[in-house]
């Protein structure tokens, strides 16, 4: 199959919308928790983040849906933003069951370059699914909550690699239509933002800096594990997103870059002195 025809739309477009899954947040088995499981859920730092980058997402990709004129990608980003907006209700209500308490989130404005912001939150996607799946994984392992979240998560996990694998898809189908192939500026800046956020992560974790912002992912995880090394961080994260992967029609683009930047990352850590204690200090 060729990228940016006909076939390539109906194959990343169908095999999206074809995946959704039926559920309501507020009806999921959500369980009782004891006061360690209770004490641990409210301790994970991104809840407020998570909140507003979810409901800011459902609105920005709904708005960005109504512009698209052609019906199928409309069908199908009309069909994301839903899911981000279901992604919100499900982080509200989280919060609200559990009593974790955040600040209020920020008001969400929408930006005036709608089709610029959902390439940006697409590239955003990639970087902060492709870390989310091992964050997940390592939250598993160390047993951080009990397994019913886990099962109430997977699901949500698997909706942002849909998300990302849709995206990856759609923005090369839409250059290879507008005459542009793939953009080397474009390729270049996600390649400056993935590495940058890399650069904080190693960073982070060999303790050379405090690059809070763009070490989110690690902040996370020193949460779920205490003796967690960069070289398992990163090596979970490139197996979970391969893991992921296997689901999709090996005919779709998947999202590269990030992978394999980080399997770069995890060469360079493997190589730092392991007298430099790569072991994140609990809080
Ligand atoms: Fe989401
Ligand atoms: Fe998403």
């Amino acid at each position: 199959m060729k990228l940016g025809t006909q076939a390539h739309k109906e194959l990343f477009c169908r095999s999206f919308l074809d995946s959704y899954q039926e559920y309501n947040p507020e009806t999921l088995p959500w369980p009782d928790l004891d006061p360690v499981s209770l004490e641990r859920l409210r301790a994970i730092p991104f809840w407020k983040e998570a909140l507003y980058t979810e409901k800011k997402a459902g609105i920005m990709v709904s708005a960005f849906a109504k512009t698209i004129e052609d019906p199928l990608i409309r069908e199908a980003i009309t069909l994301q933003g839903q899911e981000e907006t279901r992604h919100g209700r499900l982080i509200q209500f989280l919060i609200n069951r559990y009593e974790i308490p955040i600040s209020q989130p920020e008001n969400i404005e929408l930006p005036l370059d709608i089709e610029r912001a959902f390439t940006d939150f697409g590239f955003e996607e990639c970087l902060d699914s492709f870390f989310a799946f091992g964050l997940f994984e390592i939250a598993r392992l160390a047993k951080y909550l009990p397994q019913a979240f886990f099962d109430i998560f997977d699901p949500i996990m698997n909706e942002e690699a849909r998300h990302i694998v849709f995206f990856v898809n759609w923005i090369s189908y839409l250059q290879i239509e507008r005459g542009r192939g793939w953009s080397p500026l474009r390729s270049a800046h996600a390649l400056y933002h993935y590495g940058s956020a890399l650069t904080g992560l190693v960073k982070t974790f060999a303790g050379a800096g405090e690059r809070e912002e763009q070490a989110f992912a690690a902040t996370g995880a020193r949460t779920f594990m205490d003796d967690l090394t960069a070289e398992m961080f990163f090596s979970l994260c490139i197996q979970e997103n391969q893991k992921r992967m296997q689901q999709f029609d090996p005919e779709l683009l998947q999202p590269r870059l990030l992978p394999r930047l980080s399997s770069v990352a995890l060469s360079v850590v493997k190589l730092l002195p392991k007298k430099n204690s790569l072991s994140v200090q609990t809080n």
